[in-house]
């Protein structure tokens, strides 16, 4: 597949995979995926397993992800992990902003946007998730909602940092549902996201910015969904917590 951008795939355990079965996924990961160089191969374990993982894939073409990061610094802030602590695990990626946390965790725009800048002063690629959820495509307002959470959780950030910004497109009804948006829904929604990129930060930042789709991918669909010409990989959920799937993800877009 030839495309402007590098495919960027990631990998969200959630809150899944203890040490032990971390280290012998990203183990099996390493040698099915030695050989690809086409994508940009992610994986984010929980943050119990990042030290481990962190090892295992020094000298590897798999890039380390955390899924959260706080907002602020060190100091008090109970149970919270700075970007300055995650990079002591050379975390390379911090997943912000994903529907999970916006709906479990009540996380804002706003709250989103500063972790984007806390990620980005440290010198990580936040990855910031936005989606509409069912109730709101069948109203017809996704594109309002798209647009609201893109403004909103990049706000205050340089175009040079929006550039080096990785977007995923999750459209909520399709995570862990196996209800896949149509490649021409996913497409859609992608082009609409760069339209929006291009007025806020002109055509140049917005034909840079890669934008991941997220929703039930799997090794079946992978290939249709990253052929399109706005979907620049995919972050992916329940199918990367087992070798199998997630390699095959990887290889059938290539
Ligand atoms: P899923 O999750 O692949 O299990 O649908 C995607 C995500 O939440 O990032």
């Amino acid at each position: 597949m030839d495309k402007e951008r590098k495919l960027i795939i990631a990998g969200n355990w959630k809150s899944n995979k203890t040490v032990a079965e971390g280290l012998s996924l990203v183990n099996d990961l390493k040698r099915e995926l030695a050989a690809v160089k086409e994508v940009d191969i992610v994986v984010a374990p929980p943050f119990t397993a990042l030290e481990s993982v962190s090892k295992a894939i020094i000298d590897s073409n798999i890039r380390l992800g955390a899924q959260n990061l706080s907002a602020d610094g060190y100091g008090a802030f109970t149970g919270e992990i700075p970007a300055g602590m995650l990079k002591e695990f050379s975390v390379g990626y911090v997943i912000l902003g994903h529907s999970e946390r916006r709906q479990f965790q009540k996380e804002s725009d706003a709250l989103v946007a500063k972790k984007a800048a806390a990620a980005h002063a440290a010198n990580l690629v936040p990855i910031v998730c936005v989606g509409e959820t069912l109730a709101e495509r069948e109203a017809g307002i996704t594109e309002q909602i798209v647009e609201g959470q893109l403004g909103g959780s990049l706000a205050g950030l340089s175009a040079e940092q929006v550039e080096r910004t990785v977007l995923a497109y999750e459209p909520v009804w399709a995570i862990g549902t196996g209800k896949t948006a149509t490649s021409a829904q996913a497409q859609e929604v992608h082009a609409f996201i760069r339209k929006v990129l291009t007025t806020l930060h002109g055509e140049v930042v917005a034909k840079r910015v890669r934008i991941q789709y997220g929703g039930s991918v799997k090794a079946n669909n992978a290939r249709e969904l990253l052929g399109q010409p706005d979907i620049d990989g995919a972050l992916v959920g329940g199918a990367s917590l087992e070798v199998r799937s997630f390699a095959d993800i990887i290889k059938n877009s290539i």
